[in-house]
């Protein structure tokens, strides 16, 4: 069997993976990068969920899904109608499938341009120095000195419910619907579950979520929680708190679904179920337990601070384990854990790391919600800037939603920042920098923002925090 020998080896090509690849390789160490994910073609695909079946293919039908949402309930505002506003479902996949191949042959480009070599297969780990490789064309042994593992993350299965892809699904089959159901069914009001019924609600469907918890984004911001509440499920779907699915029967054309909710037992016809209640550690094929590597009663591998396992020369980066599950924190992991291996200080400021729902209007948020401030007995002071009242937001005519800063009261220092409004997901950014660089409110309120943005209020929220908000 072919040996090859490496400075390292990383298992996933995923944005864990790939990234902590490129960095070892621009470190100057020799990297191979392993993964197993293909295409429809069988050919490598690397990106692993992230650029295949998650972040990218979701916005993908997020932003194709807004902009007919435009067109058949905004647009008219704007002295803009349309004669006829029709989907074609098709091409609207193939466009998402355009976009991840784009993508996925950008990442290969990328690991060659760095020298990584990249080999597509299913790994194994034999030792603390070998990698095993199952390969379509004659099996291979890496040998390497240090072992990093990103095999991400895979969706959670409800015990009594087998996923078919048919009628019962997981978001990477959702990405996927050839035609709009007329009735989705969705188990649980987390992220995916939200912006899959954006998808597909925006679309025409008729979406029912069922969250076991008796909140709506219980890991959000209060006040961000409320008004999330008012405007998104004022949008179209039906989210109900308290409910545990009890029974699913598949009949030959829909899914009856017995859910105990609030008010008893009740039964609901949907075309098809989506299952989205939370994702699992993927450890599979990589023979951890002969290996003795420690895993939590989850099955996340478990590190320490500088992401080692408890086996000398194997590192575990990001879904795989645990912790937020975003690809820009498991690419931090990446770049951190390279440059632990050649002896520099990597390091992830897990207090600044930005979240975002991709609903409309978005939600990001980044640092503590002002709940978990007060459990923590914190001393802190609010800011908070309506989107109603910015003359950007207005001329867009995108004017739900408001932007909340937290200090703290004694230092001043930034605490957090959660917002609800149009293009959170980029505003977010200005907060990130700001808590990574340890900035004040005043710092913020003293920096001029271009008008007329939607940044201005970021502005207005850092001096409402004094109580000194022009606008509104
Ligand atoms: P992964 O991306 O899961 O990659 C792991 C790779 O390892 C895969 O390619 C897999 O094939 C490979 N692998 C596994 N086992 C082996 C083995 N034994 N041998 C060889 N290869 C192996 N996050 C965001 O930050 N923003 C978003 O907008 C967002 N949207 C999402 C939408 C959806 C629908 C989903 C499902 C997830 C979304 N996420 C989002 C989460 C994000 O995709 C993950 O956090 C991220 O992909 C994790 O990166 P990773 O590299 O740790 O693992
Ligand atoms: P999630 O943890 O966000 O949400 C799962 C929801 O299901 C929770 O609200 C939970 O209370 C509920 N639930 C659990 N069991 C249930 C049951 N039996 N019945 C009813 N409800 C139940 O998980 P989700 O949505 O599957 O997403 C997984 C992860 O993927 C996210 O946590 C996130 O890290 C990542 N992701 C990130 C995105 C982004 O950054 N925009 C987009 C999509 C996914």
């Amino acid at each position: 069997m072919k040996k090859s020998n490496f400075d390292v080896v990383v298992i996933g090509a995923g944005p864990a993976g790939y990234v902590c690849a490129i960095r070892c390789a621009q470190l100057g160490l020799t990297v191979a990068c392993v993964d197993a994910w293909s295409d429809k073609n069988n050919k490598p695909s690397p990106g692993g969920t992230c650029l295949n079946v998650g972040c990218i293919p979701s916005k993908a039908l997020l932003d194709s899904s807004h902009h007919y949402s435009f067109l058949t309930n905004y647009a008219a505002v704007h002295g803009i109608t349309t004669k006829e506003c029709d989907i074609d479902i098709a091409k609207m996949l193939q466009r998402k499938n355009k976009i991840v191949k784009t993508l996925t042959t950008g990442v290969k480009g990328l690991l060659k341009k760095n020298k990584v070599t990249f080999v597509h297969g299913i790994a194994s780990i034999k030792s603390a120095k070998e990698v095993h490789i199952t390969k379509s064309d004659g099996d291979q042994v890496l040998v390497a000195e240090s072992i990093v593992i990103a095999t991400g993350s895979k969706p959670l299965e409800l015990g009594f419910l087998s996923v078919d892809q048919k009628q019962i699904i997981d978001s990477s089959a959702a990405l996927e619907l050839g035609k709009v159901p007329g009735h989705l069914g969705v188990i649980g009001a987390g992220v995916i579950g939200l912006e899959m019924a954006s998808v597909w609600s925006r679309l025409g469907a008729k979406v029912t979520i069922w969250e076991a918890e008796d909140q709506f984004l219980p890991m959000v911001d209060k006040d961000v929680a409320k008004q999330a509440s008012k405007i998104i499920l004022s949008q179209g779907f039906d989210v109900q708190l308290n409910s545990k699915v009890q029974a699913v029967i598949k009949n030959k054309k829909s899914v009856t679904v017995t859910v105990l909710g609030a008010e008893g037992e009740s039964q609901t016809e949907v075309d098809c179920l989506l299952v989205a209640i939370g994702r699992v550690a993927n450890t599979e094929n990589l023979g951890l337990s002969d290996l003795g590597l420690a895993q939590d009663s989850r099955g996340f591998v478990e590190v320490d601070a500088q992401w080692k396992t408890n086996i000398e020369g194997i590192y575990a980066i990001g879904d795989v384990i645990g912790g937020a599950m975003l690809a820009h924190k498991g690419s931090e992991e990446g770049v951190a854990v390279a440059e632990q291996l050649t002896n520099q200080h990597g390091h992830v400021n897990y207090a600044a790391i930005p979240w975002i729902i991709y609903t409309w209007p978005e939600i990001a948020w980044v640092g503590d919600t002002e709940q978990q401030l007060q459990i923590d007995n914190v001393d802190y002071k609010t800011g908070s800037f309506p989107f109603t009242a910015l003359g950007r937001a207005r001329a867009m005519g995108d004017t739900e939603g408001m932007i909340k800063f937290i200090a703290d009261a004694n230092t001043d220092r930034l605490l957090s920042v959660h917002i609800i409004g149009p293009s959170a997901s980029e505003l977010i950014a200005e907060a990130v920098v700001a808590i990574e660089s340890e900035l004040t409110a005043a710092d913020l309120a003293r920096t001029i923002h271009g008008h007329p943005t939607l940044a201005e209020g970021m502005h207005e929220a850092a001096l409402d925090l004094d109580g000194r908000a022009i606008h509104y």
